[in-house]
């Protein structure tokens, strides 16, 4: 507790102390209590402020918030130039893109999910197909492909020439004991060394004005990973979890670190219990840093876990946070009446 930071302290410490007295009767969100409706909100990662407006603007409508959620999200998959998520994601480490996706319906409490799929730039979409037309939960790789074609989905090429360049980079650089070479006149150069490694995603979730929630994860998951590597935002309880009577939570960051807690299943555990979205994150966050102290490989020289992992949620009454393993980062959120991107709380102050 000495190093956690006197903002989580003060958010979560004393919060702790007030909430955890309560009984699970006592708690707001008790099974089959509703609160009613809370007014529309939209929440989702920093780089999600174009899927919350979106998402609000058909809410506003009056569409289910699973399809205003995926409507949102389907921006930042098509924009080549983002490089975490769908069409322009980075590849794995044979030069191929492989998408991950996950879609949750609250009042229907369903799901459907893709992962390791390669050619179709918008895997949210697929995952709802999963949800509404299968008897199943996910399909992976060549099945997902199949079952998306089948449904009139068309087959690209996601690898822009922008993820294609950074791919070519991490390859030439990874050994000096191999045959690859990076360009002689050409160190790495700052404008690709954001891409050298990435864990980047976009979680979005959402509460319509009768209650309903719904989410989204979708990624392009970790860059240059093992062919087939299956990362945690199709995974339903790691990458995104929705009860309909509680909240909803998504996240973004290392995935491995999130399927082994579960984390977004925690989140929404803790917000059963009482807790407020962002000391339901930053508990979720404690439990997962205590858990990666087993694993010596992934702390820092601090014994703190070197990776990043954020969490994002929303609970029923329709309030809403967001905490991260390291300060420094926002997420977006529309609260019916603004779009913004605001700080998340966090676990660790980032030394600079
Ligand atoms: N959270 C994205 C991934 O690990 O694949």
């Amino acid at each position: 507790m000495s190093r956690l930071t006197r903002r989580h302290f003060l958010k979560t410490g004393m919060g702790m102390a007030a909430t955890s007295l309560l009984t699970a009767s006592q708690s707001p969100f008790a099974k089959g209590q509703s609160s009613g409706p809370a007014g529309m909100r939209v929440v989702a990662s920093g780089n999600g402020i174009r899927a919350t407006e979106k998402a609000m603007d058909l809410l506003r409508l009056g569409y289910d918030p699973l399809d205003a959620v995926i409507a949102g999200v389907t921006i930042v998959e098509e924009d080549p130039n983002e490089t975490s998520v769908g069409y322009g994601g980075l590849p794995n480490e044979e030069g191929v893109v492989e998408l991950d996706a996950s879609v949750m319906h609250g009042p229907t409490h369903s799901s459907g999910a893709v992962a390791a799929l390669r050619n179709i730039k918008t895997p949210s979409q697929v995952a709802r197909l999963v949800m509404k037309r299968t008897d199943h939960c996910l399909l992976v790789g060549d099945g997902a492909l199949k079952f998306a074609l089948a449904h009139g989905f068309k087959e690209e090429n996601l690898l822009t020439d922008k993820a294609r360049e950074a791919w070519l980079r991490w390859k030439e650089t990874l050994s000096d004991k191999d045959n690859w070479l990076p360009p002689k006149s050409e160190k790495l150069t700052s404008e690709l060394k954001p891409y050298l490694s990435s864990y980047g995603t976009i979680a979005c979730i959402a509460l319509d004005d009768k209650g309903s929630l719904a989410g989204v994860t979708t990624t392009s998951g970790l860059s240059y990973k093992l062919p087939g590597r299956v990362g945690d935002s199709p995974i339903i309880g790691a990458g995104l979890y929705v009860d309909n009577e509680v909240g909803a939570a998504g996240s973004t960051g290392r995935g491995e670190a999130n399927i082994l807690n579960c984390g977004s299943y925690q989140v929404v555990a803790f917000m059963a219990q009482g807790f407020s979205p962002e000391e339901a994150c930053l508990k979720t966050l404690e439990r997962i840093a205590r858990t990666t102290k087993l694993q010596p490989r992934l702390l820092n020289k601090e014994g703190r876990p070197d990776f990043e992992l954020n969490f994002f949620a929303l609970n029923k009454k329709g309030e809403f946070g967001s905490a991260r393993m390291w300060s420094g980062g926002q997420y977006a959120v529309h609260d019916g009446k603004a779009n913004n991107l605001r700080e998340s709380a966090y676990l660790f102050k980032e030394i600079k």
